[in-house]
């Protein structure tokens, strides 16, 4: 039986009042009127529109910090168990109870921190059950009700995070923890010393004292994790900042372990506050506590209960999920303006470590399982919240996509000894160079993809350079029925040649499937050189990420 939706009744509220006759808004202000920047090639009819896209090789801007490509793993229908967990006596190839298949695809994503273990469950979760010979069973009455075996615990976390070279985020239990349960679970993990839990963590076969790098305190403590208001929120932040300390002593300096406070969860005005809220006590904070980080979560869901399909749709709905999803443009330039105000030094991260498509359970499934499949239209939804991120990396220098195995947006979709990899997976798969790159600024003129009274940017880009001197461009046509003619002019230098790949599919709702995997995954593009500039043919509904050698780094 599926018990909970009250750990998402603010995303809820939320989402409905998103579903409103398209207003213009901010993000698509923006993003439409970049066309202002160059001049506005769309010639109606035509079948190749023709985009100008000018890249400021020279303009260096912020980092793109690796972050921002964070996964996301809650103990919720089978995003750990079968997912990724199927335990060491299991037929499916495995690491000490960890699939093979899905470390090895894990591990080409680079993935750089993983969030756990939840979300509400979160908030509910005693780590003490899921440690040693003999684990408690408990039941998730966030998720289905189902029993939880706790079989998966902090040492197979740890091992799972290793294995797939990612950092640990762990989300303690504010809501119904104690400040002591969260201590005890931080010494567990990270103390060197011979203390009595460090040494049942040493019994429990890890000697060496674990890395945590991100603490989360609390989930959504607006709803799920305890309904608390920002002032009695604040209380308990400060507590559990102050007290739940990281004692490897390699983390002490520069490694010390950041700590993610609960941030906002919507547009609407009460986020406004609770964002003032924490962010006006952290500026007045003492030498006791600190945080390093603001959470916000937000779904692109339409509205609620979630009801718009992930396969079998049209462009009516692709076009509604992408203008929605474009309201994180919005949403992370509101906070950011807030968290400047009292940040000025910009401090503290924006970290986005809930995001992505949430649609209706596919039929046939749990509905407390939150079972979806995951089309082109994920894709091109994944590059345009990326972008977004990148665009903001002065701030938002970490984000978490929910979820990473067969929940909700997923990598990769399994089933018993069968794995899918997903359009959001090669999306994620094809950004890897622009982690820890340097932005570029980017001016395009966007056009406008029409249909019905959906007005969208046809086209967005992002660029960055890496360490090694290339040049990396990602660019999405998100125009489902016309091909776009891209001339990029890359000020300053001289372009020989550019290539990388793209990931479109025949129709908007095209998926992988266990039976027809490769139905939505990348192919090889390469860009004309012509007078001086690059030149490339964008398919229709299609991510594209190039690259080309620069040589004035
Ligand atoms: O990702 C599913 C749920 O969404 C998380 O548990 C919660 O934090 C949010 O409401």
């Amino acid at each position: 039986m599926f018990l909970g939706f009250t750990c998402v009744s603010q995303a809820a509220r939320n989402a409905q009042s998103r579903w409103l006759p398209v207003p213009p808004d901010i993000t698509r202000a923006l993003l439409l009127g970049l066309s202002l920047i160059a001049m506005a090639t769309t010639v109606p009819g035509a079948v190749a529109q023709k985009v100008q896209l000018s890249v400021e090789v020279s303009r260096a801007g912020p980092k793109i910090d690796r972050n921002i490509f964070g996964q996301f793993m809650e103990h919720l229908g089978h995003g750990v168990y079968d997912g990724l967990w199927v335990g060491p006596d299991s037929t499916i190839p495995n690491t000490r109870g960890i699939r093979n298949d899905v470390v090895a695809a894990l591990k080409a994503l680079n993935v750089p921190n993983l969030r756990w273990p939840g979300g509400c469950f979160a908030d509910e979760y005693h780590w003490r059950n899921g440690i040693g010979a003999q684990r408690v069973i408990t039941l998730n009455p966030n998720w289905g009700g189902v029993t939880e075996q706790n079989t998966f615990g902090t040492h197979e976390f740890m091992d799972f995070v290793d294995q797939i070279g990612a950092a640990a985020y762990i989300s303690i239990n504010v809501g119904s923890g104690t400040p002591r349960e969260a201590a005890e679970w931080l010494e567990y993990l990270t103390a060197a010393q011979p203390t009595t839990l460090a040494k049942e963590r040493a019994a429990n076969g890890h000697r060496e004292p674990y890395w945590v790098a991100y603490l989360g305190i609390g989930n959504e403590s607006w709803a799920c994790g305890g309904n608390m208001t920002p002032d009695y929120y604040l209380s308990q932040l400060k507590i559990y900042s102050r007290f739940v300390r990281n004692f490897n002593p390699a983390q002490q300096d520069k490694q010390q372990m950041r700590k993610i406070a609960v941030g906002p969860g919507g547009s609407e005005p009460e986020w406004t506050d609770w964002t003032e809220a924490i962010m006006k006590a952290y500026q007045n904070r003492g030498w006791s506590w600190d945080i390093h980080g603001l959470s916000m979560h937000s779904y692109t869901v339409g509205h609620w209960p979630p009801s718009f399909a992930s396969v079998g749709f049209g462009e009516t709905e692709y076009g509604q999920i992408l203008n929605y999803t474009l309201e994180m443009e919005e949403l992370v330039s509101k906070y950011s303006a807030i968290m400047d105000k009292y940040d000025p030094q910009k401090k503290v991260a924006l970290v986005v470590d809930e995001w992505g498509a949430w649609y209706a359970p596919l039929p046939g499934s749990n509905p407390g399982f939150l079972v979806q499949q995951n089309s082109l239209r994920d894709a091109i939804l994944a590059a345009l919240n990326l972008n977004i991120f990148a665009r903001h990396a002065d701030r938002v220098r970490m984000a978490n996509i929910a979820q990473m195995i067969n929940v909700l947006q997923a990598m990769i979709l399994t089933d018993k000894e069968n794995l899918v990899l997903t359009p959001t997976y090669y999306v994620f798969k094809m950004y890897v160079p622009f982690q820890d790159a340097t932005f570029v600024p980017v001016a395009f003129n966007a056009g406008t993809y029409t249909h019905g009274d959906i007005r969208l940017p046809r086209i967005d880009a992002i660029a960055a350079k890496d360490g090694a001197g290339r040049l990396w461009m990602a660019i999405t046509n998100l125009d489902p029925n016309q091909p776009a003619e891209v001339e990029a002019s890359l000020a300053g230098i001289t372009v020989k040649s550019a290539a990388g790949e793209t990931l479109t599919a025949a129709e908007v709702d095209s998926v992988n499937t266990f039976d027809a995997p490769k139905t939505v995954i990348p192919k090889p593009i390469s860009a004309r050189v012509a007078g001086g500039k690059l030149a490339l043919t964008l398919e229709p509904k299609s991510v594209t990420v190039i690259s080309t050698q620069i040589d004035n780094r």
